[in-house]
């Protein structure tokens, strides 16, 4: 008799932004003539900039021409790729890492998900409350996060305070954690960590013999100089944690899927008898086996993103969400609401007002503004009163979003 994974019944029924997606599309139904403005997931609306669809077009014609054709691409990506983001997003800011240290794959979810099939499933994980919920899923679905209690926690996690006192920084722990998820700029309180905060964790890490495993999406929506942009600036880093980088939010390419992680050579765990196991070589291992390379076309699309003008053109789309953040937050401000996040990140976190909770703001906002946003709770028990706004919109939306907040009376 064929068995389930018992951990996936565990889950709930639907990933976050499935159930976000059943909701609006039944409104919808519901509401034909309803003019629906999503700021609910982060998904870019801006088209891929003229660099990059150069690129494509360019690569494209090399793959309908028998000399220039190309097959697999290796697993763990082209070195045209691998040098140009370590040359411009690593050396230019003091890092080294060599080309076999750095994994280019479909974005960062399928690695963040896939990485803790390398790590032993009684490691303890830690998680900053709220959190992005692909970190939790994943380690429910790897028997990793034990059962799940009344108060909406997960027996075996390790959960981190973010108080809002402290700007939504995840605090250290006072339980032993053995792998630690990191999100800055903070999806989803648009959040950073700054250098001191980034080496009192890896000191942590350090200390305890953990990993961190860095998710930083979001960098290129850093403005302030002083935070840190790659854990990897901050002093022996790379003995302790991984990063997760993707081209979605940084270039648009959430329809095209490319990102890296960058795995150190420096960066062990310990075997049952207490040997150190390289996890760059384990990961080199489950990429080789379990992926079979990001299509070429795509690759070269990345690479264009590097070129002069595709830097110029990517930063003024960036310039353009971080502008809808800005009216956002100001239009929620003048509204009357607290607003967090928004100026280093792409993401708005508000307070709900009223003890309402964030599914029901969710199904208020929509059916009195026909806005959607991503209710708090979806990110962890400690995001309830909380609600989450994203700047990936067209500026007119935006616009029209907050005159209609603004104008609400709740
Ligand atoms: C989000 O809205 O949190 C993100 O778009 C989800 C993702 O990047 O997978």
């Amino acid at each position: 008799m064929i068995r389930v994974n018992e951990n996936f019944k565990a889950l709930s029924e639907n990933y976050l932004f499935s159930e976000i997606a059943r909701r609006v599309s039944v409104y919808k139904k519901m509401n034909p003539d309803a003019e629906v403005i999503s700021l609910g997931i982060g998904d870019v609306t801006e088209p891929l900039c003229d660099s990059v669809v150069e690129a494509i077009h360019k690569a494209t014609d090399e793959m309908a021409d028998r000399s220039t054709f190309h097959g697999y691409a290796p697993e763990c990506g082209y070195d045209f790729l691998k040098s140009t983001i370590l040359e411009n997003d690593y050396l230019k800011r003091g890092i080294f890492l060599s080309n076999e240290e750095i994994f280019i794959n479909d974005g960062a979810k399928s690695s963040l998900g896939h990485f803790g099939d390398i790590l032993s499933a009684d490691n303890i994980v830690a998680v900053s409350d709220p959190v992005y919920p692909v970190y939790i899923d994943t380690n429910v679905m790897e028997g990793r996060a034990g059962k799940l209690l009344p108060n909406g926690q997960w027996s075996n996690i390790v959960y981190l305070d973010c108080p809002r006192e402290k700007e939504f920084a995840a605090q250290l722990p006072e339980r032993r954690a053995d792998v630690i998820y990191l999100c800055s700029p903070n999806n989803p309180t648009g959040s950073v960590l700054n250098r001191d905060q980034l080496t009192e964790w890896v000191k942590y890490a350090k200390s305890h013999k953990s990993i961190i495993l860095f998710d930083s999406a979001y960098e290129a929506y850093i403005s302030d100089q002083s935070i840190p942009k790659s854990i990897y600036e901050i002093e022996g880093a790379k003995e302790v944690a991984v990063e997760f980088r993707s081209f979605s939010k940084t270039a648009g390419f959430t329809g095209v899927r490319c990102g890296y992680t960058i795995v150190p050579k420096e960066l062990v765990a310990y075997d049952n008898n207490g040997s150190a196991v390289s996890l760059n070589a384990l990961w080199h291992r489950h990429q080789s086996t379990k992926f079979n390379g990001t299509a070429y076309i795509v690759q070269r699309a990345a690479e264009a993103v590097y070129t002069p003008q595709g830097k110029e053109q990517t930063s003024s789309t960036i310039a353009y969400y971080m502008n809808n953040a800005k009216t956002i937050l100001e239009g929620l401000k003048y509204a009357g609401f607290r607003a967090y996040g928004g100026v280093n990140a792409p993401y708005i976190w508000l307070e709900i007002p009223y003890n309402m909770t964030s599914w029901a703001f969710f199904d208020k906002l929509l059916n009195e503004c026909q806005i959607v946003g991503t209710p708090g709770i979806g990110f962890g028990p400690s995001g309830e009163g909380y609600f989450r706004l994203t700047a990936f919109a067209n500026s007119n939306n935006v616009t029209k979003a907050i005159d209609r907040i603004k104008n609400w009376n709740i």
